[in-house]
């Protein structure tokens, strides 16, 4: 579906009465998309957790929207062609939406391989996607293989398989880049915290 073909005629939008910034309020920070991308292996999920986990421990609202988990339930009708990994990431983006109105620091972890797919996220959340690219390069991706499907793909077991037999678009302007391959995944989320703390995302132990 695209958002020329809504089918949802005669609906209403129906205001809350507890706003977004009544939620940030009570939260004491605002809800935003930090949207990882990078190849399979690239490390998006355990920083995206392992960055969860610092903040949830700094007494921040969080949620991991992770790739695995959202193909088993709300994306389970959905493969790996160009069209279905373009809905994936359109749902992934309506989601991620709703749970910043929720005041929540949301953390979401796909390929998300288009260029265009993640503009269009980018679109619909405005100053709440902030994008971070795992940038591990393929062949350590793939010498980790840590789900054994680089070896699978290579043997020409599974099609369409991102860095192999279909394209990953990196960022070209991404608000955080990564080096998971050189760089520890606590200096990793360091890095992130960090660039939260500064623009007052969030407030570090010392804050006023
Ligand atoms: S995305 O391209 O639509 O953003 P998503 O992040 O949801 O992909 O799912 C990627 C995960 O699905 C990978 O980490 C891998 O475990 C698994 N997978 C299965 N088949 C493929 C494939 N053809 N290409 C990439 N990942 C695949």
């Amino acid at each position: 579906m695209t958002a020329g073909d809504n089918k949802s005629s005669n609906v209403v939008w129906h205001e809350a009465q507890v706003t977004r910034a009544m939620r940030e309020s009570r939260n004491g920070h605002r809800g935003a998309v930090l949207w990882f991308t990078g190849l399979s292996g690239a490390g998006k999920s355990t920083l995206a957790h392992a960055v969860e986990e610092r903040l949830h421990a700094m007494g921040a609202h969080t949620f991991v929207i992770d790739g695995d988990n959202v193909r088993h339930g709300l994306c389970a009708d959905l493969g790996f062609s160009d069209a279905d990994r373009v809905e994936n990431i359109r749902r992934v983006a309506e989601l991620a939406g709703l749970f910043v109105q929720a005041g929540v620091l949301t953390l979401t972890a796909f390929i998300s391989p288009f260029r265009a797919d993640r503009a269009q996220a980018r679109k619909l959340l405005g100053d709440d996607f902030i994008e971070i690219h795992c940038d591990t390069p393929l062949d350590v991706c793939e010498a980790r293989d840590v789900k054994g499907l680089y070896k699978r793909a290579r043997a020409g077991e599974i099609p369409a398989f991102t860095g192999i037999s279909s394209p990953y678009e990196a960022p070209q302007h991404a608000e955080i880049v990564v080096q998971t391959a050189t760089q520890s995944i606590e200096a990793c989320v360091d890095q992130i915290v960090d660039w939260l703390a500064a623009r007052h995302m969030i407030q570090q132990q010392g804050d006023s």
